[in-house]
């Protein structure tokens, strides 16, 4: 079970216990449940509202997620992946950056910190 740690200057630190494996549970789905305040508006990585920075606590046990189409779309209009970046995804199947939207990234095996608001 990984745990997530959800940090925000504006509000207190909040770690959760959290099931992994279904590969469908979003971050921005698992923040709602509990209580968790990430922005957000569409809910479809269409607007980038969502953006968080994600962090591995374990640098060695870092497992591959690479970016959704959408999340690729939307950080490129917000300025937070390059072009080489996206090319270096495509060759390592490693996501090169610490943005990502809450709405699109699902939660894997590996434990996190997610920071909120990223804007
Ligand atoms: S809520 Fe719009 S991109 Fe995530």
């Amino acid at each position: 079970m990984p745990n997530v740690t959800f940090s925000s200057p504006l509000h207190k630190d909040k770690t959760i216990y959290a099931v992994a494996g279904s590969h469908r549970q979003t971050i921005l789905e698992l923040a709602k449940a509990n209580h968790i305040p990430i922005d957000f508006s569409c809910g479809d990585g269409e607007c980038g509202t969502c953006l968080i920075r994600v962090i591995h606590v374990d640098k060695n046990k870092k497992m591959g997620f690479p970016l959704t189409e959408r999340e690729v779309t939307v950080l490129k209009d917000l300025g937070k992946i390059t072009k080489a970046q996206i090319e270096e995804m495509a060759v390592t199947d490693v996501c090169p950056t610490h943005w990502r939207l809450a709405c699109q990234m699902v939660l894997r095996d590996e434990d996190i910190v997610v920071e909120y608001p990223s804007r």
